[in-house]
């Protein structure tokens, strides 16, 4: 498992709440202030959170880099700006560069927001004469940017979150083929905008492929219009050292009914055609096409493997 340290420098509290946002997406963090960081890393990655504020930007920031540089120097990092002005970035990441030795980076910005009433005295007359000096005025100004925020969690997550031994491919496939197969229910999720549903199906997983039979339901809502899913499979919690779920994200439709899909799959369950057309009601599949597995499963560990192992079909 690898893991993270976020250190954030916020003066008004946007960088912080950017640097929360950062540590539950990306998981496996730890979120320090940047003046209680700790001084012996023992993260694999790290990134740092800092709020624009002119010339008093990242100072703590720059102050840290410099002294843990040495440790530092081989861990991918990120930083990440929180601001109004786009543009004071790479000047900003210049300076944070040299404190941390010369040292690369991935920098992103998202948008802060300078909110007039939190404001010291001293700083509303700082930012009065630096605004008149563009023939501005001082208001409020910018807007917190979650979705961003997130997006770039997301990028982040999948960059920090491989695992440190990854199984071979193939052995990976076998085993996520062997949980499904000893399985027989999942958990669907299917949406469309803020309509999200959650249903427990029997499925029957055949070549790659898991199929529903179903006598539908608002599940299809979501398949209609939008053919992304994400499904689970697991075990029942019950200790940390026995842990077993597997995280589907794939492609779903609802196939035609008696179409040759549908009779294989009909057949192959022992489910003779004729008795399903007599019924008073059509029983519907839902075709479900794996895109991408994580499997999450404490006995990879004594074989020498993360628990958490990931694949793209
Ligand atoms: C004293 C002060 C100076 C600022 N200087 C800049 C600046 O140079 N560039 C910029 O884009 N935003 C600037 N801002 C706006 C802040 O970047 C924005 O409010 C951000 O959300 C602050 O993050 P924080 O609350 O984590 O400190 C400044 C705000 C203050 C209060």
């Amino acid at each position: 498992m690898k893991t993270t340290l976020i250190i954030y420098e916020s003066h008004h509290g946007s960088a912080k709440k950017a640097a929360t946002i950062l540590g539950t997406i990306i998981g496996n963090t730890k979120v320090y202030p940047v003046d209680e960081a700790p001084d012996t890393i023992y993260f694999n990655n790290l990134v740092a959170v800092f709020g624009f504020c002119g010339t008093n930007t990242a100072t703590g920031t720059m102050a840290y880099l410099s002294k843990v540089k040495d440790l530092i120097e081989k861990k991918p990092m990120a930083v990440i700006g929180i601001g109004l002005a786009k543009c004071d970035l790479p000047g900003f990441c210049e300076k944070i560069r040299d404190a941390a030795g010369g040292k690369e980076f991935d920098a992103y910005f998202s948008e802060g927001e300078l909110r007039v009433k939190d404001l010291t005295a001293g700083e509303r007359d700082l930012l009065a004469d630096f605004f008149e000096k563009y023939g501005m005025t001082l208001e409020d100004k910018g807007n917190f940017n979650t979705a961003n925020l997130t997006d770039i969690a997301c990028e982040l997550a999948l960059k920090y979150r491989v695992p440190k031994k990854p199984m071979a491919k193939d052995f990976l496939r076998e085993k996520i083929r062997a949980f499904i197969l000893s399985h027989n229910t999942m958990v669907l999720a299917t949406a469309k905008d803020d309509w999200v549903r959650c249903t427990p199906l029997e499925y029957i997983y055949l070549d790659g492929i898991i199929y529903v039979i179903t006598e539908g339901g608002l599940k299809c809502k979501g398949l209609w219009q939008n053919e992304n899913i994400s499904a689970v499979i697991y075990d029942a919690y019950r200790t940390m050292a026995n842990i077993k779920g597997l995280q589907i994200t794939g492609k779903a439709e609802c196939i035609e009914v008696m179409c040759d899909e549908y009779q294989q799959v009909f057949m192959k369950r022992h489910l003779p055609l004729k008795k399903i057309d007599e019924l008073p009601i059509s029983l519907y599949l839902i075709r479900v096409t794996p895109v991408k597995y994580e499997i999450l499963n404490s006995d990879f560990k004594k074989d020498g493997f993360d628990v958490r192992q990931v694949l793209t079909v």
